[in-house]
């Protein structure tokens, strides 16, 4: 993959990542404690998942850029309505958000790994791990959806 379009596609999740930081940053604002506890904790993952973007487009060279900087990033970029009333659909939302960044991240990180060269190979290794906390935030939220408690 050539250096542009890497480095544009690492600001595109980076983007998309701090959409993700924006749905759990107000944790303390919820009334169930465990959505609290557990906000909490996806809002540090989700700057960890930040600070590696940033990271490896630093060590492209490149300066990490928004490629949208204000408003309805997650809408806008997902093409989804965010339907945020309530907890029931706020988490849906959230699940459905959680699950699209496993899909994102899943076709990138295979995309990387066909082209067969060390860079490419050691970026996808190294984000796989925001792969993998996607699915864990999305199957949580889908186990919360599950116990029927909203
Ligand atoms: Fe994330």
């Amino acid at each position: 993959m050539g250096d542009k379009t890497l480095i544009k596609e690492l600001n595109k999740i980076l983007t998309l990542e701090h959409g993700h930081l924006g749905m759990y940053k107000d944790y303390s604002d919820f009334k169930e404690k465990e959505i609290r506890r557990t906000f909490r904790r996806f809002m540090e993952i989700e700057i960890e998942h930040i600070n590696k973007l940033q990271n490896v487009i630093r060590n492209l060279g490149a300066k990490p850029s928004l490629i949208m900087e204000t408003g309805d990033i997650l809408g806008k970029m997902l093409g989804i309505t965010l339907n945020l009333r309530g907890t029931k659909n706020l988490l849906e939302t959230y699940s459905k958000i959680e699950k699209k960044s496993h899909q994102g991240y899943t076709r990138f990180i295979n995309q990387l790994e066909q082209e067969g060269k060390n860079r490419e190979q050691f970026i996808s290794e190294f984000l796989a791990s925001n792969m993998l906390e996607a699915k864990l935030m999305h199957l949580w939220l889908e186990d919360e959806l599950q116990k029927n408690r909203y």
